[in-house]
């Protein structure tokens, strides 16, 4: 596109702005400034004024398998979980493209170091946790690493150095997630350089479209991968590829699963997994009623009782036939560094515009069914979130040493 073309297009969407360093560029970051505007997707940006209150749906409480049932069904969940993942039928997927701000990292979070006595990584727990699985089934599992443009190279070049903490190079497909531009609170687009719009990774439920992106689909038909166990990067006590959660998943006839932990008060900041209008649903804490927070059932367990971890399993078949929906985009308020069209370069120290995410959560709402999957929260779930106080490094080593982990 040229300059008058942009500056109609630009004009139509209220964001001439964006050519304000547009005459002083050489011809290469003209081409690459109109290569960005074209891709943006504008119906992302009236989104910011969309109230999308979801007041006519219904939910309701979606029993989970307690960690009591599990036990009683352990040998015939391991059995199959544990074949499943012999025969080759098990990939796992880590999201690692996020940014960390509210952890105020510089460095990929995965690269963190969290040890106390020794460097303990939390790539090196992720990796860790994932080959006493591969010990146990005695067969290496397909691990795919999502990652961003922002942090691809540096995940990279930090893993070779570390030889992957011991997991087998050829087992290990990186693939790079798509970006999403940043807008300020009146839908003006943030620019971070003359010739570069603020774009960032467009949320972690974007992991399976930019998978096929990535033309990583032939790869897993190839390889006969029915299951893939998706999860975070951060919660470094996590299971990967636990046999007893695909086994369980399968033998219930699920075509997703989640694995989750008993909310520890009504209030707890977690999202919660139910039924919206029949189907499976997570509910933020943000979203959640009075009646979700607090409704209790005769034995006097919370009724919503079940905070996601963010680690699914969900079938590829069914992965596929989803593929056609949108999933939801949120809004989120963000610290989003920008360049004025005066030329200065502002780091905001509070929340000054928003980002836009597909999250992973709104893709269980798609699938018909979802076992919630209870485990141990002291034995599964130590996520690093927040510099300090709950869900920070400091809480996850308590929860590491409790767990008998050398850091
Ligand atoms: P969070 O939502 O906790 O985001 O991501 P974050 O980037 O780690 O931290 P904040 O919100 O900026 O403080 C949960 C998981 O999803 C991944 C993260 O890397 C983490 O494993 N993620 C998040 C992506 O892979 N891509 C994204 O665009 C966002």
């Amino acid at each position: 596109m040229n300059k008058s073309d942009l500056s109609l297009l630009l004009k139509e969407h209220n964001q001439e702005h964006l050519l304000s360093y547009y005459d002083k560029l050489s011809q290469d970051d003209k081409d690459n400034l109109a290569a960005q505007i074209e891709k943006v997707d504008w119906k992302l940006i009236y989104c910011i004024h969309k109230n999308i209150s979801k007041n006519s749906v219904i939910y309701e409480p979606l029993e989970g398998m307690s960690i009591e049932q599990i036990k009683s069904n352990k040998d015939i969940y391991y059995d199959i979980g544990i074949k499943t993942i012999q025969t080759g039928k098990v990939a796992a997927v880590v999201l690692a493209g996020g940014q960390g701000t509210r952890l105020g990292c510089e460095i990929p979070k995965g690269m963190v170091n969290i040890g106390l006595t020794k460097d303990v990584f939390i790539f090196e727990l992720i990796f860790k946790n994932i080959i006493d699985t591969a010990k146990a089934a005695d067969t290496w599992i397909p691990l795919y690493i999502m990652t961003s443009k922002k942090n691809n190279e540096q995940t990279i070049s930090f893993l070779n150095e570390h030889d992957f903490f011991g997991y087998p190079n050829d087992f290990i497909t990186f693939y790079i997630q798509d970006m999403t531009p940043s807008v300020d609170y009146a839908g003006k687009l943030l620019m971070e350089a003359p010739d570069q719009l603020s774009l960032s990774p467009n949320g972690n439920g974007g992991w399976f479209s930019s998978m096929v992106k990535a033309n990583i689909l032939d790869d897993l038909h190839n390889s006969k991968i029915e299951w893939i166990n998706v999860f975070s990067v951060d919660n470094v006590l996590q299971k990967i590829a636990d046999p007893y959660f695909v086994g369980a998943t399968i033998a219930t006839n699920h075509l997703s699963g989640a694995k989750v932990v008993r909310k520890s008060n009504p209030d707890e900041r977690v999202g919660v997994l139910c039924l919206e209008d029949g189907k499976p649903s997570i509910v933020e804490y943000y979203e959640m009623t009075d009646e979700i927070l607090n409704e209790r059932k005769d034995n006097g367990e919370l009724s919503y009782a079940f905070g996601v971890t963010l680690n699914y399993l969900f079938r590829l078949d069914k992965l596929e036939d989803i593929m056609k929906y949108d999933l939801p985009i949120h809004v989120v308020e963000k610290k989003i560094p920008y360049l004025t069209v005066d030329d200065k370069y502002i780091e905001p120290k509070e929340p000054n515009g928003y980002k836009f995410e597909e999250l992973v959560l709104d893709m269980v709402h798609l699938f018909d069914n979802c076992l919630p999957f209870e485990v141990i929260r002291e034995k599964e779930f130590a996520p690093i979130k927040n510099a300090t106080g709950v869900d920070s490094i400091s809480t996850a080593q308590q929860l590491l040493m409790k767990n008998g982990y050398d850091i």
